[in-house]
């Protein structure tokens, strides 16, 4: 399979719009733009990254994968059919999403995958609440994991299929590894761990540019903007210096600083970590990644 750019484009969630509000331009500094049923919020130069539609029964509503060409699009959809799964090309939804080409898809947790290229990138700079300098671009919106019921099933549709590759894993619980999968830059786009009793989207991954932004947010959160459920540590594999907020749709906000960046994926060579954390990350009942 040739080396495919695959990059977290954007994410769509249910909740409430006005605690997301708080949340979301309070703490990390995003840019809201408001609507009637949903919450946009812009973290660059895109039109969004992050969607909230108004919704007393909160959860993730949709995952959008960014391919870097319309070829390795179609590509991939070609795949999704091989293997039995769905690839429905909807241009209607494109255009709500602001994006110039979809396929919708669905991965084998049930999780709604909407792999796109060609989102809309504005005239119009992004301007953070907080001063918050969003590390994006090349490297993506960040990272999801998601906590699967059948791990080998979930690996099979994102790597075989989608076409993302392993970069390293860890092993989160007694014969059990969380697999972290590269798309280009970002050292993982998607994570994957199978924690018996525990399945569902688990947390999405922000990054900025200064070691400063994390800990001010981390001031706010401890100080109880919002419940902490890890606190400031830094990542093994990454390695990310983060923590995590629960969010008000129910799933972790992890907000991070200089997670790894890969140039040359090529060269990149698989390893297996002995824990998630080099230090702290404490409270959380499970700490992958
Ligand atoms: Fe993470």
């Amino acid at each position: 399979m040739p080396r495919l750019n695959i990059q977290l484009g954007y994410a769509g969630f249910a909740g409430d719009m006005s605690a997301w509000l708080d949340f979301g331009c309070g703490i990390y500094g995003l840019q809201a733009l408001p609507g009637e049923n949903e919450l946009r919020f812009r973290i660059d130069d895109r039109a969004w990254r992050i969607a909230i539609r108004q919704s007393d029964t909160p959860g993730v509503d949709y995952i959008g994968l960014e391919v870097g060409t319309l070829r390795d699009l179609q590509a991939i959809a070609g795949r999704l059919r091989q293997f039995g799964h769905q690839a429905t090309e909807n241009r209607d939804l494109a255009k709500t999403r602001n994006v110039f080409h979809l396929i919708e898809t669905e991965a084998p947790d049930g999780t709604r995958i909407e792999l796109f290229v060609g989102g809309l990138t504005l005239s119009e700079a992004f301007v953070s609440p907080t001063g918050a300098r969003f590390v994006t671009g090349s490297a993506g919106l960040g990272h999801v994991l998601l906590l699967v019921p059948d791990i080998e099933a979930a690996l099979a549709f994102f790597v075989d299929v989608i076409g993302l590759r392993r970069t390293d894993s860890i092993e989160v619980v007694p014969g059990s590894d969380g697999h972290f999968l590269n798309g280009g830059k970002r050292h993982h786009v998607v994570a994957l761990a199978h924690i018996p009793g525990v399945t569902g989207f688990d947390h999405i991954y922000l990054e900025v540019d200064r070691m400063s932004t994390v800990g001010r947010a981390w001031d706010k959160v401890s100080g109880g903007a919002a419940p902490v459920a890890r606190s400031l540590g830094q990542h093994a594999n990454d390695p990310a210096l983060s923590f995590y907020a629960q969010s008000p749709s129910g799933f972790l906000f992890e907000y991070g600083f200089a997670s790894t960046l890969i140039d040359d994926p090529e060269s990149w060579t698989e390893t297996r970590w002995e824990s998630a954390y080099l230090w702290g990350g404490t409270f959380g009942s499970h700490a992958v990644g």
